[in-house]
């Protein structure tokens, strides 16, 4: 029972990037408020941003890796990298921005 709840916002991230569900599932421009939000101050998030830290990768860098994969990106953000802040981000939030790195490939 747990163990199926849990894996549900993974199926909803594979589902989102299949297209044409992506209205019932995560939203890329709810991912991309976030990520202006809680990211830019460290990566530049969209294609215009020039303001950023030096050495921390850009989201197109990061969509454009060839092992990028939303599903693992939602889950590296709920258990966020040593160097970045804890983020108060809800699982949704976490499929939102990766829906949203996933359409700047
Ligand atoms: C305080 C600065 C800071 C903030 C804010 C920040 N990050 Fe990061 N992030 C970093 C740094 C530094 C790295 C590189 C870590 C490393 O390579 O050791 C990184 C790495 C990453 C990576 C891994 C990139 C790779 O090489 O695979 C992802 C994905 C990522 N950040 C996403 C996000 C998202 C999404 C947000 C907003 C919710 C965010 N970051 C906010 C500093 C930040």
């Amino acid at each position: 029972m747990h163990a199926n709840l849990r894996r549900l916002p993974l199926l909803l991230t594979v589902a989102a990037s299949t297209y044409g569900s992506a209205a019932l599932a995560a939203d890329p421009d709810h991912g991309g408020d976030l990520a202006r939000r809680w990211c830019a101050s460290c990566h530049a998030v969209t294609s215009e941003q020039k303001q950023a830290s030096a050495d921390v990768p850009t989201f197109v860098a990061i969509a454009r890796k060839p092992d990028f994969n939303p599903e693992k990106l939602a889950l590296f953000l709920l258990d966020p990298h040593p160097k970045m802040p804890n983020f108060p981000l809800s699982r949704n939030e976490a499929a939102d921005i990766a829906a949203y790195i996933g359409a700047l490939r």
